[in-house]
């Protein structure tokens, strides 16, 4: 675990995919009023509302969606997860026309102050912490580059605390939900968009001004399906990339949290996080209770 993970602000990251120099020279990051920004923890569903937000801007270029917009590291001119990366990036990124799409799994407090000073905008993905927790697990164990666990009693004591790669789930939620009521901020749940897509589409273009013909429209819907991006999902992510899209569902907690864990995470929930209006927008009754 020591070499696979360090602490940033005392928060763990993961050795590989991020650096001190790069958190450093994050943080002079200037960025622009058009960039577009996803913000989202880990196993929120952050590599399908990447899918859907840069289609959407390729539509407003007048572009193919599937042509040149993908979130492939390989495919795209930077790895559109402003934390992951070389220090040089952000010098990089400056070269790029606008607008620049960009996700990160960061709570506000570390993201680059000029995101806020320029008022860009922030899509905000959120999901209950039961599925985030299971999909999390099985995520740790699929990818070389996270911490794994032999067991999910320990994964969830773990998630429970603040070992978490990225931090603590509630600790971030908490952190969002100061900015919540800004208007540059639009947030969306994980079962919102699983339980209406279309409606999802048309709101997040309709946030950043992207007008849509019913054609484009029902492109984007179907693209961004799960079973679309599982399909594609060599070809966006490489030869590993099925590890992004699991199942894709709702309440597959049940089949891994005890009694004890349960009533663990309803009292985390309900000390830190039910009354904030993003608790309020997770609807934790309907999907973990
Ligand atoms: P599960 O592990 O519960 O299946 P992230 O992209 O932030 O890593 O989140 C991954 C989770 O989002 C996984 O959850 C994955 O299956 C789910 N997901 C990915 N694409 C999806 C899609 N198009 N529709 C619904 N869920 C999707």
């Amino acid at each position: 675990r020591d070499d696979l993970v360090f602490s940033y602000k005392g928060i763990p990251y993961p050795t590989t995919l991020c650096s001190p120099e790069g958190f450093k020279a994050l943080e002079s990051f200037e960025a622009r009023s058009d960039d577009v920004i996803l913000a989202g923890y880990p196993k929120s569903g952050t590599n399908w509302l990447s899918q859907i937000l840069t289609d959407l801007i390729a539509i407003s270029q007048k572009k193919t969606p599937g042509e040149e917009s993908s979130v492939n590291a390989e495919k795209v001119d930077e790895f559109p997860y402003l934390e992951v990366g070389d220090a040089e990036k952000y010098e990089r990124m400056t070269k790029l026309p606008s607008p620049r799409f960009m996700a990160t799994h960061l709570r506000p407090e570390n993201l680059p102050k000029s995101i806020f000073k320029n008022k860009v905008k922030i899509l905000l993905l959120i999901r209950n912490p039961k599925d985030l927790a299971t999909s999390f697990y099985h995520f740790s164990n699929a990818l070389a580059a996270l911490p794994s666990y032999e067991t999910w009693d320990d994964f969830f004591t773990d998630f429970m605390t603040k070992k978490m790669c990225w931090g603590c789930y509630f600790e971030y939620l908490s952190e969002w939900n100061k900015y919540a009521d800004q208007e540059n901020i639009m947030t969306i749940t994980f079962e919102e968009a699983k339980e209406n897509p279309a409606l999802a589409v048309k709101n997040i273009a309709t946030f950043f001004g992207i007008p849509l013909t019913e054609e484009e429209h029902q492109l984007v819907v179907q693209r961004s399906s799960f079973q679309a991006m599982k399909k594609n999902s060599e070809k966006t992510h490489g030869s590993f990339g099925n590890i992004f899209f699991r199942k894709g569902g709702v309440t597959d907690w049940k089949n891994l949290f005890s009694e004890d864990q349960n009533k663990k995470m309803d009292k985390a929930f309900e000390e830190r996080i039910a009354g904030t209006k993003l608790g309020k927008k997770l609807k934790y009754d309907v999907y973990c209770k």
